[in-house]
């Protein structure tokens, strides 16, 4: 196992009966060499004590914003500067929804919002609590925002239920420091990596547009997945509500068109192009100059196709490794492998959308599961977030570069 030598963890405890974990987490992070200073919530305080943290963390222990000789000794500003990684371990309900306010009433909520640093975040709390929608609308918001989440696992409750909630055991904790955030899986370290994501909004009239339901999720997820494999990013974006993910560059378009130009003004330089965009295929050929008036029962848009961005790309004398999305509603591997083949591609990722009972899948979810196919073989990747869903993408991405032997595969030139 690679450790965290020398890596600054700032570790928050928060008000729950896990806290007194936290000193066995203290521990076994000093055992892989990363630094602990610890900042305790006023409910932690009633668990544990700041001197059990001090002992074992061999380090000053913070619990109040207001400690004039403390904050003179280091700031909260210097102690948010001085961390490589935030980890709240215990992380209560209370906790989660006030770092998905963006509160900062409390010195640890200060450091969170004060940071640079990736915060990650080890729940704990009773089943029933995790499960409330107001609680789980809080980690889909914090995790559109970079924060990672470890666990809760599942089993016996210390409210004698049993159920999900419970803090992941720190030894969990610390292999997924070691194996997730911390960066120790560069695989696409000094890569450029180009993707586009969202919708476009093609224009018939100076107020109304037509676009489609893509919510951009699964490209911003895979911007984040290949910035935390060491990859320098840029996100070609159309319209979504979405933060730009941190390390990110981000460029806002709106038409295909306008994508078209974007992609090409940046792919000089890229490895890898990953085209997750829902690009509109048909445009109107003449966007009237004013607002069309209801004169008559019908009206007639003429539409004429958009550029393939993607099939441009491949075209290109030195294409990077060029990954396409197949999203279909029926009969989605057989379309992928055509798409796979016509627009020249290194890989593809097929996708279910549309209705399903009911129910929205692949579209404006945080959920999706896919195919990937590449010209001799396929990996099915199931159910998932699509934050884990885009790190294993990545991951299978550096592994066919490095298997093709270069930024280019062997596809036909
Ligand atoms: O041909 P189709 O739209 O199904 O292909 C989907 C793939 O091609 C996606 O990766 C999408 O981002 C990309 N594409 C593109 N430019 C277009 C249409 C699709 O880059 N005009």
């Amino acid at each position: 196992m690679a450790d965290l030598e020398n890596r600054k963890i700032l570790l928050g405890v928060t008000g729950g009966i896990a806290a007194y974990k936290g000193i066995e987490l203290v521990r076994r992070l000093r055992e892989v060499g990363a630094r602990v200073r610890v900042v305790m919530t006023s409910g932690a305080r009633r668990f544990v004590t700041a001197q059990s943290f001090q002992a074992v963390s061999g380090e000053a222990v913070r619990d109040d914003l207001w400690d004039a000789e403390a904050e003179a000794a280091m700031g909260h500003i210097e102690l948010a500067r001085w961390a490589d990684q935030v980890l709240v371990a215990p992380a209560t309900a209370d906790f989660i929804a006030r770092l998905a306010a963006g509160m900062a009433n409390d010195l640890l909520s200060t450091l969170c919002l004060a940071t640079d640093a990736p915060v990650w975040v080890a729940p704990s709390m009773n089943r029933v609590m995790w499960a409330n929608p107001a609680t789980q609308a809080n980690v889909r918001q914090l995790e559109t925002r970079d924060v990672t989440f470890i666990g809760p696992a599942s089993g016996d409750q210390a409210c004698g239920e049993v159920g999900l909630g419970r803090m992941s055991e720190p030894a969990e904790i610390v292999a997924a420091l070691v194996d997730g955030g911390s960066g120790v899986v560069q695989s696409l370290a000094g890569r450029h990596v180009l993707i586009t994501a969202g919708p476009t909004r093609e224009r018939i009239d100076p107020v109304r547009y037509i676009s489609n339901h893509s919510s951009g999720k699964m490209g911003y997820a895979i911007a984040r997945a290949a910035v935390a494999a060491g990859a320098r990013v840029t996100l070609v974006s159309g319209p979504v509500a979405l933060a730009t993910p941190r390390g990110v560059d981000r460029v806002n378009v709106e038409s295909a068109a306008q994508m078209h130009r974007a992609v090409h003004d940046a792919v000089g330089d890229a490895d890898v192009f990953i085209a997750t965009a829902a690009v509109a295929d048909h445009r109107p050929v003449a966007p009237a100059a004013h607002k069309i008036k209801k004169t008559g029962d019908s009206v007639t848009l003429t539409l004429e196709q958009t550029p393939d961005i993607l099939a441009s790309v491949t075209a290109l004398p030195a294409s990077p490794f060029a990954v396409g999305f197949a999203a279909e509603t029926r009969d989605v591997e057989l379309y992928a492998e055509q798409k796979l083949k016509k627009k020249n591609l290194d890989m593809i990722v097929a996708n279910r959308v549309g209705e399903d009972d009911g129910q929205m899948v692949g579209f404006g979810t945080d959920e999706n599961a896919v195919t990937v196919i590449w010209s001799d073989g396929r990996q099915v990747l199931p159910r998932a977030t699509k934050l884990s869903l885009a790190h294993e993408l990545i991951a299978i991405i550096a592994e066919r570069m490095a298997a093709t032997g270069s930024a280019r595969s062997n596809r036909s030139a």
